[in-house]
């Protein structure tokens, strides 16, 4: 009764809800999306999703049974499948050759394998992770050397969604890029896939490509996005120096229509799985292709963005007069930005480590993501005394020196500002990492307050 069935490997903040949506447009294809980690699998399957991203559990919920199933059976679901996404992660490689660098392709080359071993016949391959160029070509061999000789097809799919609008860009994409080969067969595996997203993307909107633009076209995205942040936040601190506004300056220059207005926003700095990693990759590979000047202008976007986050803790240390021992301060957000319970890369992983050293004692809060995942991501126990995690901003707050503003979301900016400076230590500090809250009215009610990239007063 379905015209195609699709499994995806890798069950994570892409095959999730791409899956999802793929099942929900396309009520005649049969999607199987698997992965290795039982535990995932299971959240999937219930009432609490691993992932959260508004609008995602509706999407699930419509689909879930029907035409979108989740799980274990990697095997099987290679086997029965017509088009199998690879969606698996692809971290910084942290050991060996190309190490801090280059992609750790092993669990997409172990895909591959499983994939050569259980295929049973050609099937369309594609690529979701972001993957280094050529990438390709190590999976076509993989499949050519311990397959049993069934033609597959690979192609490039890039993901380009963003965590905490993952739904709506799935919904409407800027574009979906499909590289694949330009033989006959391989156009007519690009043209397949194209018409499971032709469901609801127009075609205008499908753009083709050969493998290699499409592998390297994402990689470049990353770079171009990460390169916005790291420019505006390299000015928001000359905007410190000399008393210019950097909220005023990335609204001048970005009614220039060759500019654009999105992406300037200064902050603590950038985060999430993908940026650095992806930036990182692009510099690796320029290296390995004699180009160094190019990997050093690429590598500058990521030297910068660390920059940016010790800049903002050490403000901190310098509002004490260099210490903070035993001061508490309160950590809004941990996320790496609002609506995502995703703390890879995040910022606030970075500055509480800094504060931490300077021994200063954290109450930290976020409104999704759990507390076992903070004290994991700083390295911490339970019974570290100088760490608490609280389930309010009001706990948080209560008896603090500063309020550290890391991720912008939304209920911040409502919070009652009168009634927690009445319960912290005085002098009471804010430092907005995001430039989310209303400077004047919190001076207004009492408290000092630096920001990014705004003159301090
Ligand atoms: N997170 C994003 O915003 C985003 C956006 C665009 C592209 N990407 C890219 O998509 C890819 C996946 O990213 P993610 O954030 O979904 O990662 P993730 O870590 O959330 O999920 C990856 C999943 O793959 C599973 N896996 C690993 N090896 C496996 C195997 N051999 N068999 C079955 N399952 C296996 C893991 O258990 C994990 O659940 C990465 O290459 C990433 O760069 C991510």
């Amino acid at each position: 009764m379905f015209s195609t069935k699709i499994c995806c490997i890798g069950a994570g903040y892409v095959g999730g809800p791409t899956m999802a949506m793929i099942a929900n447009k396309c009520s005649d294809v049969r999607v199987e999306v698997v992965d290795i980690n039982a535990e995932r699998i299971a959240a999937w399957n219930s009432d609490q999703l691993p992932v959260y991203e508004p609008g995602l559990d509706e999407i699930v919920a419509q689909a879930r049974g029907i035409n979108l199933f989740f799980s274990t059976d990697v095997e099987s679901a290679i086997r029965e499948a017509d088009i199998i996404f690879v969606s698996v992660n692809t971290p910084t490689k942290t050991y060996g050759l190309g190490a801090n660098r280059a992609a750790d392709l092993r669990f997409v080359e172990s895909v591959a394998r499983s994939i050569a071993e259980h295929a049973g016949g050609p099937k369309i391959i594609v690529e979701k992770s972001t993957i280094p160029v050529r990438t390709a070509e190590a999976i076509k061999s993989i499949l050519e050397t311990s397959g049993s000789g069934h033609a597959h097809q690979v192609l490039s799919n890039p993901e380009f969604l963003a965590e905490g609008t993952a739904v709506a860009d799935l919904e409407n994409p800027d574009r979906i890029l499909i590289g694949g080969e330009t033989t006959p067969e391989g156009q007519a595996a690009i043209e397949r896939l194209a018409n499971v997203y032709g469901e609801w993307v127009p075609q205008e909107r499908i753009i083709r490509t050969n493998l290699w633009s499409s592998e390297l076209a994402k990689l470049v995205a990353n770079a171009f996005l990460a390169q916005r942040i790291s420019s505006i936040n390299s000015i928001s601190a000359l905007c410190e120096a000399t008393e210019a506004d950097v909220d005023e300056v990335a609204n001048a220059i970005g009614t220039d229509s060759r500019i654009g207005p999105k992406f300037l926003k200064a902050s603590v700095g950038f985060g999430g799985s993908c940026f650095q990693k992806d930036v990182l990759n692009l510099v690796y590979l320029c290296g390995h292709f004699g180009l160094p000047e190019v990997a050093e202008y690429w590598e500058s976007v990521i030297t910068m963005n660390q920059w940016q986050k010790r800049r903002f803790a050490d403000a901190v240390v310098q509002a004490f007069f260099n210490t903070v021992s035993n001061k508490r301060l309160a950590v809004l957000g941990f996320a790496f930005k609002k609506d995502t319970n995703d703390t890879r890369e995040t910022p606030a992983i970075d500055v509480c480590k800094r504060l931490l050293e300077e021994q200063a004692s954290l109450a930290i809060y976020d409104p999704k993501v759990e507390t076992d995942k903070i004290f994991r991501d700083l390295d911490a126990n339970d019974d570290d005394e100088r760490l608490i995690v609280c389930a309010s901003a009001q706990e948080a707050v209560q008896g603090a020196n500063a309020i550290l503003v890391i991720t912008e979301w939304d209920e911040f900016k409502d919070l009652d500002f009168e009634t927690l400076f009445e319960s912290m230590v005085k002098p009471a500090w804010v430092f907005d990492g995001r430039n989310l809250l209303d400077h004047d009215k919190l001076r207004a009610i009492g408290f000092k307050v630096r920001a990014i990239g705004k003159p301090c007063e």
